[in-house]
């Protein structure tokens, strides 16, 4: 059995998580029982929402155990099977976590995923036609529920959940308008992503400078904003919303190291009569396959370009794990194993 390079979390960090948060071990994968297959890890996710595991606190989902691998998706391929269901050399998706292998216990429901790479690259199943895509999906569809021809804006709009959130929501006839950090950021939303517009939020220093710019953007106002950051940037689209209109907070990257983000002006939510949700797209399974389909119909009519930052070898995911924080991630945040 090869031997298994993992990343442990060693201490919950404080404030801003650092590398010396992070362990890195070896170990011997252990041979497998009946049901077993060995999993050879091709490509790990990475994603904003490990940053909350690392913290002890009060949470929708359990905190990553100190001194054990940090949980992650993965995909990759069967290398060694016990299980009639998993030949050798399928390749499927999983939680594998930050390790280079895993064994799993390929029985039980919903541990692996077996995936089709004929059309949809095996990386994709991580991003647009994975979680990401799905959360764009869930946002956009069950939450927002658009209509041709009204406004969406989505910030962190050119990250693994923005670019599907736009190729999502143009397929629906809406005018979409991205928030993103930098020109090239907000040049590859127009040109790759389809955007209508890309605000660059780095060039505003005040939520009332941004607002205008977006403003700018939003001749009809905002429809339907799906949240990514908070902070200044909620701040900055709170008063262009429409009556009635409706904000998914899906995510607030903008105070995951800890930093407060107060809302300037909660009125505004009665004012403008606006449904505001938060959700956690794995809640929400019953949506998983209808929204799969059309996300990988999309990737596989070239409608759904969606960009990858990859890092290369398992120690280097902590460092591309804080870059995703600091958004120097260029697209979907992955790590290569092989
Ligand atoms: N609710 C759910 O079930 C669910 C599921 C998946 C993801 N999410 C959330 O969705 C959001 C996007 O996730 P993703 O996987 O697509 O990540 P991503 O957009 O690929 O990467 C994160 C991006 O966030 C932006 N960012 C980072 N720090 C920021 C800050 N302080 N202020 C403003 N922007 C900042 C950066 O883009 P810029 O350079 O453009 O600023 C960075 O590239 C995250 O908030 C994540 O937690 C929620």
């Amino acid at each position: 059995m090869p031997s298994n390079i993992q990343i442990q979390l060693d201490k919950r960090p404080v404030g801003e998580a650092r590398l010396s948060d992070f362990k890195l071990v070896v170990s011997d994968t252990p041979p497998l029982q009946d049901g077993q297959v060995l999993v050879h890890h091709h490509y790990l996710s990475l994603d904003p929402y490990m940053r909350g595991r690392m913290n002890d606190a009060k949470s929708y989902a359990v905190p990553q155990a100190l001194g054990q691998t940090m949980g992650g998706g993965t995909v990759g391929e069967v290398i060694e099977s016990r299980n009639a269901n998993y030949a050798v050399g399928s390749q499927v998706l999983g939680m594998g976590g930050w390790q280079q292998y895993s064994v799993v216990d390929g029985n039980q429901p919903g541990a692996l995923r077996k995936v089709d790479t004929r059309q949809v690259p095996l990386s994709a199943y991580l991003g647009a036609v994975g979680m990401p895509g799905v959360t764009a999906w869930y946002g956009l569809v069950k939450i927002i529920e658009p209509k041709p021809g009204q406004t969406m804006v989505v910030s962190a709009a050119t990250g693994a959940v923005g670019s599907a959130f736009a190729a999502l929501s143009k397929a629906r006839g809406c005018r979409t308008v991205g928030l993103a950090g930098g020109p090239d950021k907000c040049r590859y939303g127009l040109e790759e992503l389809g955007f209508d517009a890309c605000v660059d939020y780095k060039q505003h220093s005040s939520a009332a400078s941004l607002g205008k710019a977006l403003s700018a953007q939003c001749p009809d106002g905002i429809d339907g904003y799906f949240e990514n950051v908070g902070g200044q940037v909620l701040d900055a689209a709170l008063p262009l919303m429409n009556a009635f209109g409706r904000i998914a907070v899906c995510g607030m990257i903008a105070g995951y190291d800890g930093a407060p983000l107060p809302l300037a002006a909660p009125a505004l939510i009665l004012i403008s009569r606006l449904r505001l949700q938060g959700f956690i797209v794995s809640e929400h399974r019953e949506v998983w396959p209808a929204a799969l389909e059309e996300l990988g119909r999309l990737v596989a009519a070239g409608q759904l370009r969606p960009r990858e930052s990859v890092a290369q070898g398992i120690e280097a995911a902590p460092e591309a794990f804080l870059g995703l924080l600091k958004g120097r991630n260029f697209g979907k945040q992955l790590v290569k194993l092989v």
